[in-house]
């Protein structure tokens, strides 16, 4: 890195203050690495979703850039870092579980520090609990400071205190802030930040803040530089894509933005999650018809079949609506891989919405579905809605509902065996090393004959036969 002027006070712009602490931190490190005779080891777990993923990256780009090796094994490592997921109450429960057991190893090891951050952390409660009974927690930041990661573990390495700073809300964006990619032909991007749909079972607007959209250029910018460091495929990550650049000063549309990243050349595939129905434009079903590079594949989360049960979730559309978007973007993209998010057991769902549910599932024919178990979120308007409905009920649903969608993704996953298809290697294969494993544009996996040397490139290759939720091919 360039050289930095530790003797004088940090700078208060972004992100030249990051790249002052990054520096001030890597010197505390090197006297630490070499008291102990050899390099310092962190380890980052990641709860929750593809957001979260991408900002761990940017953790680990600041760790690395510190001095910090990796270290598979959680429990040899000297800094731990969690960042959390709260979508459900049972990704908290994980948290606490493991942090429980970290204490222990803590004990054995004087080195070891350990961070808390992401969407729990924003949960004024779980903080409050952290302070009272896991005082052996270092630092605790949020999802709206990530960027203030160096900041915060020389703040720490100054005191003995634990350090925490969460902020309620942001409308900061901090740009070209080191990240460290979990795989070198793909990257996540974000291109917003934020939620401001307030689903009334949902956290998310109350963890991640108010919707604020990146400048197009600086995604553009960011995903030329991704692409001349090997990136072939990107995916852009909002709460809320179909909403994108609404906050805009010069207000612009995702299909618009698309359409530019599109341009961008050696960039071969780009995928995007997550759509909410409401928002699906026709604009960009026509862009979606004609790109050469956006994937043929669209998550689209239903929630619930029943229109009755969409007013209460505050969705705005209705099972009817659902069903002609639908329609609309398979006749448009006959290809297309259409994949779901279903919460089973919302207060107040019937039998008859529970059924609603099941058609909309045989109507559509999903590629797959995610299905939750409604986890009453506190803070939430649904959480103090009456009729929760009694868990053997919510288990006896969900358990038929997983098994109408399982059927049905078996059947909707074979029908392109026999055809020969585009694929990004992905992976040598975890169980047979004569394999590699792949994703088709739809995002569906295959295994087939290959050497580690195609990992990254896109090659063709004739889907033999359907496993299920895989495919076995071979190259042509
Ligand atoms: N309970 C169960 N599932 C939820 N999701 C969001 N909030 C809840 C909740 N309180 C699910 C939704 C969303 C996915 C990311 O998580 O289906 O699309
Ligand atoms: Fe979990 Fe939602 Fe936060 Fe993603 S944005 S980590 S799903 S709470």
């Amino acid at each position: 890195m360039t050289e930095m002027n530790l003797t004088k006070e940090a700078p208060l712009e972004e992100p030249a203050r990051q790249y002052y602490y990054i520096a001030k931190a890597e010197e505390y490190l090197k006297r630490q690495a070499e008291e102990l005779g050899r390099p310092l080891t962190f380890c980052v777990t990641t709860f929750g979703c593809q957001m979260n993923a991408r900002d761990s990256e940017k953790l680990v780009g600041v760790l690395e850039k510190i001095g910090y090796v990796e270290e598979a094994e959680e429990e040899k490592a000297d800094f731990v870092i969690y960042n959390t997921c709260t979508v459900r109450e049972n990704a908290n429960m994980r948290v606490y579980g493991r942090l429980g057991q970290l204490k222990r190893v803590k004990k054995t090891n004087p080195h070891m520090m350990i961070a808390l951050c992401g969407c729990m952390m924003q949960e004024p409660q779980v903080v409050e609990k952290l302070k009272k009974s896991y005082r052996f927690v270092d630092i605790i930041f949020g999802t709206h400071n990530i960027y203030k990661f160096a900041e915060l573990i020389v703040t720490r390495l100054e005191s003995e205190r634990m350090v925490i700073d969460i902020w309620k809300d942001t409308d900061k964006i901090v740009e070209d802030l080191p990240s460290e990619r979990k795989f070198s032909f793909k990257s996540g991007v974000n291109i917003m930040f934020g939620c401001n749909n307030f689903c009334s079972y949902c956290i998310v607007p109350y963890v991640r803040g108010r919707e604020r959209s990146r400048n197009p250029k600086d995604i553009v910018r960011e995903i030329e530089g991704l692409v001349s460091d090997g990136v072939v495929e990107v995916m852009l990550l909002g709460q809320n894509v179909n909403s994108y650049g609404k906050t805009l000063d010069e207000p612009m549309t995702f299909a618009r933005l698309l359409q530019e990243i599109e341009k961008i050349e050696g960039l071969e595939r780009i995928r995007f999650m997550t759509s909410h129905p409401k928002d699906l434009s026709d604009e960009l079903i026509q862009v979606m018809k004609n790109s050469k590079k956006i994937c043929k594949h669209l998550h689209l989360p239903v929630q619930s079949g029943s229109t009755r049960i969409l007013e209460k979730m505050n969705r705005r559309y209705t099972k009817e609506t659902y069903l002609e978007l639908v329609d609309k973007i398979k006749t448009a993209v006959p290809d297309i891989s259409l994949t779901t998010d279903i919460i089973v057991g919302f207060p107040g769902e019937t039998e008859e919405d529970f059924l609603e549910t099941m058609d909309v599932v045989k109507k559509v024919r999903y590629d797959s579905a995610f299905t939750f178990i409604y986890s009453k979120r506190s803070g939430t308007p649904a959480a103090v809605m009456e009729e929760q409905i009694p868990e053997e009920i919510v288990k006896e649903r969900f358990d038929r509902l997983l098994k109408e969608v399982q059927d049905i993704s078996s059947e909707v996953c074979a029908v392109h065996t026999g055809t020969t298809q585009e694929v990004l290697v992905e992976s040598v294969n975890d169980h047979d090393s004569s394999l590699v494993t792949g994703r088709l544009s739809n995002n569906i996996l295959v295994h087939f004959p290959g050497e580690a040397d195609l990992i990254g490139k896109i090659v063709d290759v004739f889907l033999e036969e359907c496993k299920g939720f895989y495919y076995i091919g071979r190259r042509i």
